[in-house]
């Protein structure tokens, strides 16, 4: 068996190395290694050899095979030179030819509006928090002081999932889990996971049954939340005024008029001067030169009470607002639903 070993990879050697055609290294390959080829052939009748001559015939088995193997790949190669080189010769390849342009991607209009509004808020102390798309009942209203029979749940149209998941574990949360509404059950996460002093904003996606021209199923929030010892309402509103000059002019003016949301108490809305009149009243003001940008409020005691903060230690803030209108008004599209269509036609004018 020695013997016919060695003579195999003899003539391997021999005429695998003067060829340079595909289809005959193909025709040795099969020769030597095929399933019926001559390497098998020698190798079928190992298994009547006592084990440790066995063993030392397989090593030399694997090293003929390794080296056929090798002198097979050496040819190909030398194929695809030879070819290559024909066709240079020929003509049939210009090297001078430039290289194919990949066009680079860019960020999302709304991608940079909600980059541009964190960056605003970390420049005035506050850092950057997330938490989970997919939440339960509790962190998105329960905590929040939105109990099951609550109006306000209507306020927010809700995408409920079913969840096999969640439900083997825990059957009794079958039926609580949901895409989030709005980014405050990041708020409740927070402050469960730690005391005050607390000073973060939320960025992310949210979710609500609803679809036109203003209004898409997904969208996008920012989420701020500063709680720590006697914060006030006149901390609220000079961090919001700051953030509206600071992000769109100092020209630009705030009011604050009452509002209501659960989970904060009082709560107000904050206008700003017309992004696109500048005050003078247009179309998208409804003529009386103000817009509606962010709501807000001071956390509601059932919010402290719901994460378990000691009643009357603590106050604090909130507010949120919606990032794709900003992102309209900053590029001047009137149809949200084309920011999510992700044509490239569309996008690549940003
Ligand atoms: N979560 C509210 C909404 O989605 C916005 C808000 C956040 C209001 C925090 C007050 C305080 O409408």
């Amino acid at each position: 068996m020695q013997d016919r070993l060695k003579s195999l990879i003899e003539s391997a050697r021999k005429e695998i190395s003067t060829t340079a055609d595909p289809a005959r290294v193909e025709e040795l390959r099969i020769r030597f290694l095929g399933k019926k080829g001559e390497l098998p052939a020698i190798l079928s009748g190992m298994g009547k050899l006592p084990p440790d001559q066995r063993r030392s015939l397989g090593e030399v088995a694997n090293s003929v095979k390794a080296e056929v193997e090798q002198l097979l790949a050496q040819a190909i190669e030398r194929a695809e030179a030879q070819k290559l080189e024909a066709e240079l010769r020929g003509q049939k390849i210009d090297v001078t030819l430039p290289g194919r342009f990949r066009p680079p991607g860019h960020r999302h209009p709304v991608s940079r509006t909600m980059e541009d509004v964190v960056q605003t808020f970390r420049r005035l102390g506050f850092e950057v928090a997330t938490g989970p798309e997919i939440e339960l009942d509790y962190y998105n209203f329960q905590a929040l002081n939105i109990p099951a029979d609550h109006p306000a749940r209507d306020m927010q149209d809700t995408f409920y999932l079913e969840a096999p998941w969640v439900a083997r574990k825990h059957p009794e949360l079958a039926n609580s889990v949901l895409l989030r509404t709005h980014t405050s059950p990041v708020q409740i996460r927070t402050m469960l996971s730690k005391k005050p002093p607390i000073r973060i904003i939320v960025p992310g996606r949210v979710y609500r049954r609803d679809s036109d021209l203003s209004h898409t199923p997904m969208f996008h929030q920012i989420e701020g939340l500063l709680v720590d010892r006697g914060v006030t309402f006149a901390e609220l509103k000079g961090t919001l005024d700051a953030f509206v000059k600071a992000f769109f002019g100092s020209e630009f003016k705030t009011r604050f008029r009452p509002s209501y949301f659960p989970f904060t108490e009082p709560s107000a809305d904050l206008h700003m001067t017309c992004v696109l009149c500048g005050g003078k009243g247009c179309r998208l003001c409804k003529f009386g030169g103000w817009i509606e940008m962010i709501g807000a409020g001071m956390v509601h005691p059932n919010v402290f009470k719901a994460v378990g903060y000691e009643e009357g230690t603590y106050t604090g803030f909130a507010w949120g607002m919606g990032i794709d209108r900003l992102a309209l008004l900053r590029y001047g599209v009137d149809d949200l639903r084309m920011m999510f269509e992700n044509d490239v036609r569309f996008l690549e004018q940003f």
